[in-house]
């Protein structure tokens, strides 16, 4: 059998195959009204294809835990229940096809309040129906970002609160996994990184300090999530910085304290903390990050970034480089990857009934 089309066991949560979506935002929900931040007509299309496309597990986007959490007013959220009951249609239909239905939740920290991306994403003041950011420090991310609020060591309790809160609505909603976003310059990972978090209290300095809050809200998201299901943490494994910033060394211990407080995999992005700086891109170039991970922990890893190709995904898992792969960009332009996979390795294929003459 392919490494692909194996199935993985998490928890009590099995998941059919290690074709996986990453969390993508969409910036396409209501920016305000009563159905503001609940997934729509769009969120239903956007997921079911990848569903009917054989995907095995697909993280739902970014998620705020609370409307400030938001990267732009146009993200999902899941902070009251009319978005719980918007979400069940999409868990369910998941569901029907035999795809895990996972979640991302999130906030958005100093990188909050922008205009959806194709409008140039740049930040929205709150007079243009934005606004203000909060960070552990008041250090902007970049010329073009305000200056965040300070978090009181007070706010930084209610924020890990709704993060448990969100959990709680994601259980309602029937998703299996969840994960807590922890990459890409996001609140957790600017209080990860010393380049973004120069606070002196018991939150700042130390790694222990640093990682605190990020442990604070694993704990809290971990109490309220069940144990039969999976919790993942995504991770931005470095800062791409020469000093001053999160780093490799720092994601290895990190990922066997996570461990630690019960989560079950860590999914390996990088960079978005810090601006400016220079990032090789190229196929499977974030890899590197994870398989040093799984071969210095016991911790299971995803990998991610420009992975496209089927014998390229075969070989990172059956290097034992990951325990999964996502693809993001590419299951954009071909949400039946998994299918086309399937069939290129001689593998069964799951495809819908509807579309058996298609086989
Ligand atoms: C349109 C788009 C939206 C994204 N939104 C998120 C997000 O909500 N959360 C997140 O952690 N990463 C987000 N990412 C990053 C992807 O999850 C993924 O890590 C990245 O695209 C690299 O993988 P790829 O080369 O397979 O696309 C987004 C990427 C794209 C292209």
């Amino acid at each position: 059998m392919s490494a692909l089309f194996e199935p993985r066991t998490l928890r009590d949560v099995t998941i059919p195959n290690r074709v996986w979506m990453p969390p993508m935002c969409q910036y396409s929900a209501a920016p305000e009204g009563p159905d503001t931040g609940a997934p729509n007509d769009w969120h239903f299309a956007h997921y079911a294809a990848r569903a009917t496309g054989g995907t095995g597990l697909i993280i739902v986007e970014a998620t705020g835990v609370s409307p400030e959490g938001r990267i732009s007013p146009y993200d999902l959220g899941i902070w009251n229940d009319t978005q719980v009951e918007a979400f069940r249609r999409i868990t369910r239909f998941l569901v029907s096809q035999g795809t895990v239905p996972g979640i991302q939740l999130a906030h958005a920290g100093r990188k909050a309040s922008t205009d959806q991306p194709w409008k140039g994403g740049a930040p929205l003041a709150p007079a243009a129906g934005g606004w203000q950011p909060l960070g552990p420090s008041a250090l902007a991310y970049d010329a073009k970002h305000p200056v965040p609020t300070e978090l009181t060591a007070d706010h930084i309790k209610h924020v890990v609160g709704q993060f448990a809160d969100a959990a709680g609505r994601a259980l309602a909603a029937g998703f299996e996994v969840a994960e807590i976003h922890g990459a890409h310059g996001y609140l957790i990972n600017n209080f990860l990184s010393p380049h973004s978090n120069h606070r002196t209290d018991e939150y700042g300095g130390s790694y222990e300090n640093r990682t605190r809050f990020a442990l604070e809200v694993v704990d809290a998201v971990r109490e309220v999530w069940p144990d039969d299901k999976p919790l993942f943490f995504r991770i931005s494994a470095t800062d791409w910085l020469e000093e001053g910033g999160w780093t490799p060394d720092d994601t290895v211990r990190f990922a066997r304290d996570l461990q630690a407080h019960g989560i079950d995999l860590l999914d390996v992005s990088t960079g978005g903390n810090a601006s400016g700086v220079r990032i090789p891109v190229g196929p499977g170039y974030q890899v590197p990050f994870a398989a040093r991970v799984k071969a210095e922990t016991t911790l299971p890893v995803a990998a991610v970034g420009l992975i496209t190709e089927t014998g390229q995904a075969e070989k990172i898992l059956s290097n034992g480089e990951a325990d999964a792969v996502l693809l993001g960009r590419e299951l954009l332009r071909n949400p039946s990857w998994a299918r086309h996979a399937a069939r290129e390795l001689g593998e069964a294929v799951r495809v819908p009934e509807q579309y058996h003459r298609s086989v």
